[in-house]
């Protein structure tokens, strides 16, 4: 019974895809799933505290935003558990491993879309490497999402400068 359950357990650890260094292809999965994450946090409290005549954009456009990026981290940990490696779970590692900073004040609603507008384009060019990384160890699966996964944060970026361009 104990060497089924190991057998199972090494098999879960180990799926034999042809996928060469799947080690660093979580890294870097995990990476982008800890940018991912705090951006979330950043863009959900923006979305609670943003105040004054960009409210109802605002409010709106980083629901929209953050409702995105939480289903994105569920596929990023699930990718990442699929090349048979842990996620993270803990929000000390992700910020060990983000690029992206924590913002605790109070930003105005103008600050607000630059900080997020700055962060997405941080996100992609990460992303960027990202799919080179994936594609290098021809792991076509996780170098689609994190395609799929740039247009969204492209197309985030450019929302966001609308709001502000005069
Ligand atoms: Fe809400």
């Amino acid at each position: 019974m104990t060497n089924v359950v190991l057998k199972a357990t090494a098999d879960v650890e180990n799926p034999k895809t042809g996928i060469e260094n799947r080690k660093r292809l979580a890294g870097n999965l995990s990476a982008l799933l800890a940018d991912t994450y705090l951006l979330l946090v950043k863009t959900q409290g923006y979305h609670w505290n943003v105040v004054g005549p960009l409210f109802v954009s605002l409010h709106g456009l980083t629901e929209e935003q953050y409702e995105n990026l939480f289903e994105a981290a569920d596929e990023l940990a699930e990718r990442i558990r699929a090349l048979g490696h842990p996620a993270p779970t803990s929000i000390t590692e992700m910020i060990s491993l983000t690029v992206i900073s924590e913002d605790t004040g109070s930003a105005s609603a103008e600050d607000m879309v630059s900080n997020l507008a700055r962060d997405h384009e941080a996100v992609v060019r990460r992303l960027r490497e990202g799919v080179e990384i994936a594609e290098d160890l021809r792991d076509m699966a996780t170098a689609d999402l994190l395609t799929e996964r740039m247009q969204f944060h492209e197309q985030a970026i450019w929302m966001l400068r609308a709001i502000l361009a005069k």
